[in-house]
């Protein structure tokens, strides 16, 4: 059985593949950062549900998490927008930079919203 620990180990690093992937990507535009932002992606849903599971919470989804997967699907959209060069690096990555505070802030905080 994976540990508490070692999901949130790998959700940490799945957010850090994504992240350092898409900076790389919008600077080099080349394929295997795609990819890191891909597999970060696919890494992190699957870690967030491995913690959600270990903390017990699997008879709902809570309001902290609804945003947390609106953050994940932002940031999985924004390849596009990084692939297009729709925004500049410095607009891209400050806005990479908040949705990563908004995701980091609902687990830790667990605000009730709505
Ligand atoms: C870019 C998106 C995301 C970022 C930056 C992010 C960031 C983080 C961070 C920094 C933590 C550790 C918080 C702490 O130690 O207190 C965390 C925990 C967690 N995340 Fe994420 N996360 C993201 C997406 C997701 C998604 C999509 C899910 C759900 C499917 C999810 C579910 C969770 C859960 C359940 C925890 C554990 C909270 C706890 O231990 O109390 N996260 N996340």
């Amino acid at each position: 059985m994976i540990s508490y620990e070692i999901y949130k180990l790998t959700h940490i690093l799945s957010f850090l593949f994504i992240f350092i992937g898409l900076a790389a990507y919008i600077y080099s535009h080349k394929k295997i950062f795609a990819l890191f932002h891909g597999l970060g992606l696919a890494l992190l849903l699957v870690t967030g549900f491995g913690l959600l599971a270990r903390l017990g919470l699997t008879s709902g989804i809570p309001q902290w998490v609804w945003v947390k997967l609106g953050v994940w699907f932002l940031v999985g959209a924004t390849y596009s927008v990084a692939k297009r060069k729709m925004l500049s690096p410095f607009f891209q990555i400050t806005l990479w930079m908040i949705l990563a505070g908004i995701a980091a802030s609902m687990a830790i905080f667990k605000p009730m919203l709505f």
